[in-house]
């Protein structure tokens, strides 16, 4: 197993992610936005960073993630692919910019990739046709991350976040699911917000990587939004999120004694003047 920081100059890549399930070395995941946060956490130490749709809320505000744009994608996956180097990045496909069409799935996550020199993309969900998207990717050489249980994507059709695959044939439905992503070519999958015993099930059942986020221990990897873990949203406190940092009070204290300093006339000094 080692320290968590035994490689960290080497790049990571899917096949690497793989080698890390065989050798039971627990795989790190955050989300970035930007450039600044993904230096920082390349920095750290993590092995993946993921773009996440999931910018609609931190970014922009947004109740859900349905707005979100292939352009907004490509413009943050950007950034953060010019802040680090050595995590595995991967972008998410925004909604509907893969559900029309396994063609139009394809198109977008090549301009994914080409546009933004990314490594993979993640799409949420195992329809016929998204298994076609995944293999179709897969072939043409885009690494493919899936998305099980709680889906943002589809909150119109659940009509709430809660946890997914609690009862008996939802949770059957979540691990056949995972086979059958994992038979299209998937090289990992996300399990958001499902019991642990069903994360461990299908996590002992894949040979490709789990990436848990609400979804226990037994899972191949974590992953957690960076906003939520660094204490910078204050009011979205899963039981699933473990605050790291506090960085909401670091952050309004800071810009409170600026403004104080700006207002009193004790910003800037002589010193801090040309
Ligand atoms: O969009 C996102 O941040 C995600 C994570 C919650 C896995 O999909």
């Amino acid at each position: 197993m080692g320290s968590y920081l035994e490689d960290t100059n080497k790049a990571v890549t899917t096949e690497r992610l793989r080698e890390m399930k065989s050798q039971r070395r627990k795989i790190c995941c955050i989300t970035a936005y930007d450039a600044l946060f993904a230096r920082i956490f390349e920095e750290a130490g993590v092995d993946l960073i993921l773009v996440g749709d999931s910018l609609a809320n931190v970014i922009q505000g947004k109740e859900t993630t349905l707005s979100v744009t292939m352009e907004e994608m490509i413009y943050h996956t950007k950034a953060v692919v010019s802040g680090a180097q050595r995590p595995l990045i991967v972008a998410d496909m925004p909604f509907m910019s893969y559900q029309i069409s396994a063609d139009e799935a394809l198109r977008n996550a090549g301009r994914l990739l080409k546009e933004t020199g990314c490594d993979a993309v993640k799409l949420e969900g195992c329809t016929p046709q998204i298994l076609t998207a995944v293999k179709n990717m897969t072939s043409v050489g885009i690494p493919v991350i899936g998305h099980l249980g709680l889906t943002p994507q589809s909150i119109n059709k659940f009509g709430t976040y809660k946890a997914r695959g609690k009862d008996k044939a939802e949770a059957e439905a979540i691990f056949d699911s995972a086979m059958k992503l994992e038979d299209a070519g998937a090289f990992a999958i996300v399990l958001e917000k499902i019991p642990a015993d069903l994360g461990k099930k299908i996590s002992e059942n894949l040979s490709i990587p789990t990436i848990g986020i609400g979804a226990g221990k037994y899972c191949d990897g974590q992953i957690l939004v960076c906003t939520d873990m660094l204490g910078v949203s204050v009011d979205f406190r899963p039981r699933f999120v473990r605050r790291y940092a506090e960085l909401y009070d670091v952050i309004k204290n800071a810009v409170e004694q600026y403004a104080k300093d700006v207002i009193g006339e004790d910003f800037p000094t002589d010193k801090e003047s040309y």
